[in-house]
């Protein structure tokens, strides 16, 4: 257990916790993607938003697999893979919200300020039910991992919470971004149960981000930290911010940074207390928040009393 609480609006300019260093070395060890670690790489120079921003749009574009990927061909993948781009389906988007599953949500009363956006993002299991005063009850999309996927608790297959709104899915892939790789060795093995999935919501769009995704992302993430960060994807949070950025105007993201509720429960809708589930132990969160917290547009206010970041979307900025 990580005692460390003193996780927020400063975080920029806060120390890297030991118990994070620590994970990182770990993770090093076992660098179990093949990250390159690139020897004498030039760790953070202070970027201002336009430059970071510009950064981002050309290097991490939104990219789900789509028909003819090989080997992600054939009959069953061409009868799953959605045939309309992500951006087609969801039509122009101004303002979206992006509500993080963490538990300083809870008692926000942010419900209905997250459903007066045009498109509303959840991770993973989160429910609305039950919690709608604190956020919300719209559901555009939803971005799942393939753990989630593969999980009996979660029975993705049958629980109705899945089948509202446009599903993503992605799973951590080797840093080669090489897709014969990933195919023959997917992290999770979700092949057979998002075929499955598809069988069952047919009407439903159900995307799959490219192993690119996660690693062009982390590559950014690294370049903008002060030292190494984990050699892991980086969490879905993260890449949902990231998703949101390439499809709206303006994005309002609840809880990533955290606001004066901030607490070690991990999920508003779990009785579980960990800090590591804020500061990141697998995923290099503790960087995500800081690049994100260097792009807000948002008042000091927002943060600390919501736990509101507001970011600029790509279309926003001419690079
Ligand atoms: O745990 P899960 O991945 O489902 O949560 C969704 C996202 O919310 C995480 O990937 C992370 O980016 C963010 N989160 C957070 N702090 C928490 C819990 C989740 O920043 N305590």
């Amino acid at each position: 257990i990580i005692y460390w609480n003193s996780f927020s609006v400063s975080l920029e300019h806060n120390p890297i916790p030991e118990a994070v260093k620590y994970a990182i070395k770990i993770y090093w060890e076992k660098n179990k993607f093949g990250v390159f670690r690139k020897v004498n790489q030039c760790h953070r120079r202070n970027k201002g938003l336009s430059e970071l921003m510009c950064e981002l749009k050309c290097r991490v574009p939104l990219s789900t697999l789509k028909l003819g990927d090989r080997p992600f061909s054939g009959e069953r993948w061409e009868s799953s893979l959605p045939i309309q781009s992500l951006q087609v389906t969801l039509g122009a988007l101004k303002t979206c919200a992006v509500v993080m599953s963490a538990g300083a949500i809870k008692g926000s009363s942010l419900g209905a300020e997250i459903d007066s956006h045009d498109a509303v993002l959840r991770f993973n299991s989160a429910p609305t039910e039950g919690y709608t005063k604190d956020v919300g009850t719209k559901t555009t999309l939803r971005l799942v991992n393939s753990q989630l996927i593969m999980s009996e608790k979660a029975d993705f297959l049958n629980d109705p919470q899945y089948s509202t709104g446009v599903l993503i899915m992605w799973d951590p892939a080797p840093y080669s971004r090489n897709l014969d790789e990933w195919y023959k060795k997917p992290d999770f093995n979700f092949h057979e149960r998002y075929h499955e999935y598809r069988r069952l919501h047919p009407e439903q769009p159900f995307y799959i981000l490219s192993p690119s995704m996660q690693w062009d992302l982390w590559d950014v993430i690294q370049e903008n930290s002060p030292i190494d960060i984990q050699p892991n994807p980086p969490s879905s949070g993260m890449l949902g911010i990231i998703v949101m950025m390439n499809l709206c105007q303006q994005i309002s993201v609840y809880e990533f940074l955290s606001s004066s509720r901030k607490t070690a429960l991990c999920h508003y809708y779990e009785e579980e207390y960990n800090w590591q589930c804020t500061t990141g132990h697998y995923h290099p969160l503790i960087f995500e928040k800081r690049l994100v917290q260097h792009m807000n547009r948002g008042s000091k206010f927002d943060l600390v009393t919501f736990g509101k970041v507001t970011l600029d979307g790509y279309s926003l900025h001419t690079c």
